[in-house]
């Protein structure tokens, strides 16, 4: 009798304790898909002192050089600089990056963007 007791008191914690883990993983610090890939695929380059920011300095301003601070990036362009390279940065191929990865890349830098 105490045995079965014991389990039906088990039993009955499986949900908290259920949410406890469910809660635990909440307060994790959450990186978006987008962020992690661009950690992965881009930040080499575009880290602040990376070659991508220290060109881009030159060329559009130091204020617009770190993309991850950008709110004026457009989707297509961020699309084509990937696929085709641009002066300094060379283009990935789909096997590199694919095109689901790049969608969550662009939806990550144009995320601060004005709507
Ligand atoms: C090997 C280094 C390198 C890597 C890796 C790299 N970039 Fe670049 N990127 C550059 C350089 C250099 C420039 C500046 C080119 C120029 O202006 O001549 C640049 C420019 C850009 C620009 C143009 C911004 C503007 O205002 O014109 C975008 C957008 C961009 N990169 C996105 C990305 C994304 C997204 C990735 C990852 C998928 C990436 N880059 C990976 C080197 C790199």
């Amino acid at each position: 009798m105490r045995r079965i007791m014991g389990g039906r008191v088990l039993l009955a914690m499986l949900p908290l304790l259920f949410w406890g883990v469910v809660n635990a993983a909440d307060n994790r610090v959450t990186v978006e898909p987008g962020q992690a890939y661009f950690m992965y695929h881009c930040e080499t380059c575009h880290l602040p002192n990376g070659t991508g920011t220290k060109l881009l300095a030159r060329r559009v301003g130091a204020d617009k050089s770190l993309l991850v601070r950008r709110t004026d990036l457009v989707g297509d362009y961020v699309r084509a600089v990937v696929r085709n390279g641009v002066g300094g940065m060379p283009w990935f191929t789909r096997v590199e990056v694919t095109d689901a990865e790049l969608e969550e890349i662009v939806n990550y830098l144009t995320r601060n963007n004005p709507r």
